[in-house]
């Protein structure tokens, strides 16, 4: 198997730090001149976070519960439960080249894919990865998709060596689109709203086939979209083609979500769609889940500020995008009513969305005595100078935030099991059953791995938790889109 990878920018998503000079941080006086102490604040903070199994109890049983209720109807509850029109569920017998397409956060990604059947499955594969300008997410749907459908024109042109396709065919793409967008067919769809800080005008309500559609026929670009997936969707194809028992994926990286194997019969609101299968995937759009979260003033107050207000509150308490900006919040509130940083704050503390996930995973990471990675942090990211004090209740901050987000995406997880076991007596708790997970919060951060799993486990028991496997399946949506639009492809597979 051959793979490429190109460019990969420090992004939202990313787990890269970025190391600016050395240079002098600007400060401001500190706003209060009668400064309380850290221990009330910190307090407060760990009493409105905490996620103790009741609690988590309570999320998973509202999880099913607004399950259910958005399967009966559309807008029944807060989760969209979106039905992806994909009825089968890849087999290992698809043959070709395919390409997939993956927009979804602040990178997109190009990939082809030489599949062979059962027995070579993957015969080789490539992809490219690329940043995506912070002025596209807030410009014209039009610039954002000519600007993948030159990056997909720059990359078809690449092909060659293993890769073949058959003389008169046209190459057919899985485009994976992770925003919540109600799937018309297979392979159309039209954008609900956008999520993870994307603006871009012009696209919601459209079909977004047709947009990238319009901008390949622009590039000249001769290539065709045979399935329109959500990330969570191509991930769960994916997984699938190695393991039968994966019947979940979940997303956790700048935002989440997660989808699941349903029948068609405890579909109610489907009236008439039929599917071979008698099962098809329900993206459930869970990251706008809302009911019972431990919520503090931070979180408020981020939302009040967020281009989404009101919106994706699951998202904004457990997904990558958000849990540096929310400690973020509270190390400022720290700073200026309580001293923690001395008697001035710098400015750059101030500055929204400036410490992000990747820092706190880095320096919850820092076993060293002196905290002294969680110092270089501070200093460099916000010009903020510690002492070693501080540095401890900086880590204690992250812990905190981090620890109720990895319980809650724990709690979520069993939602969708419990509702699923409901359904089908044994079925899932009675045997093994994999959830396939991907995201790089989920990837790179231990701490929120453990709580995640500590928490399924506590909801579960010891007993039923062992057949239910968490499983890091990376990159699987790429190749899962690409087995889709296998599965979707317009033209007979046996060659
Ligand atoms: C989107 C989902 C997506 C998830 C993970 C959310 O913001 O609404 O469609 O699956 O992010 O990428």
């Amino acid at each position: 198997m051959s793979v490429t990878a190109t460019a990969i920018s420090p992004a939202v998503g990313s787990f890269r730090l970025s190391r600016s000079p050395r240079g002098i941080p600007r400060f401001r006086m500190a706003v209060s001149s009668n400064t309380v102490s850290v221990a009330p604040i910190l307090t407060k903070l760990h009493k409105e976070c905490a996620t103790p199994l009741p609690l988590l109890r309570l999320v998973a049983d509202s999880m099913a519960a607004d399950m259910r209720a958005g399967l009966a109807v559309d807008g029944g509850s807060d989760l969209k439960m979106i039905l992806s029109y994909v009825d089968s569920l890849p087999t290992g017998n698809e043959r070709g080249l395919f390409y997939a397409l993956d927009l979804g956060g602040t990178n997109f990604r190009v990939l082809r894919v030489q599949l062979g059947g059962k027995e070579e499955r993957v015969e080789a594969t490539e992809f490219e990865q690329v940043s995506i300008p912070q002025e596209l997410m807030f410009g014209t749907s039009e610039e954002l998709f000519d600007f993948i459908a030159s990056g997909l024109a720059k990359f078809a042109q690449k092909e060659g060596g293993k890769f073949h396709l058959p003389h008169g065919r046209q190459r057919e793409i899985g485009f994976t689109f992770s925003f919540p967008v109600k799937q018309t067919s297979i392979d159309s769809g039209i954008l609900i709203k956008w999520t993870k800080g994307f603006a871009v005008s012009g696209t919601a309500g459209k079909d977004v086939v047709a947009c990238l559609n319009e901008a390949m026929e622009r590039q000249g670009l001769d290539m065709q979209v045979s399935a329109l997936v959500n990330d969570t969707v191509g991930t769960l194809a994916g997984a699938r083609y190695w393991d039968d028992d994966v019947m979940v994926a979940v997303i956790l990286g700048t935002g989440t979500n997660a989808c699941y194997v349903e029948r068609m019969d405890a579909i109610p609101k489907l009236q008439g769609y039929k599917s071979s299968s008698g099962r098809t995937i329900i993206n459930t759009e869970w990251g706008a889940f809302s009911k019972g979260l431990p919520l503090t003033e931070f979180d408020r107050e981020m939302d009040a500020a967020s281009i989404n207000p009101g919106e994706q509150i699951f998202e904004k308490t457990i997904s990558g995008m958000y849990l540096g900006e929310i400690v973020r919040r509270v190390l400022l509130k720290l700073a200026e009513a309580a001293t923690l940083f001395g008697n001035s704050i710098p400015e750059k503390l101030s500055m929204p969305f400036l410490l992000r996930t990747p820092h706190l995973c880095a320096m919850q990471k820092d076993n060293s005595e002196d905290f002294q990675a969680v110092g270089s942090i501070l200093y460099e990211v916000a010009g903020v100078e510690s002492n070693l004090n501080a540095r401890k209740i900086v880590v204690e901050v992250c812990d905190t935030i981090v620890k109720r987000g990895g319980r809650l995406a724990g709690a979520g997880i069993v939602g969708i099991l419990q509702k699923m076991e409901d359904d089908s007596k044994g079925l899932i708790f009675g045997k093994r059953t994999v959830v396939a997970m991907d995201g790089g919060l989920y990837e790179n951060y231990t701490q929120y791995r453990k709580y995640l799993q500590e928490a399924v486990t506590e909801l579960l028991g010891l007993e039923i938790s062992k057949n239910v496997v968490i499983e890091h399946t990376k990159d699987g949506s790429g190749i899962g889109a690409a087995l889709l639009a296998s599965a979707n492809s317009k033209y007979d597979h046996n060659y």
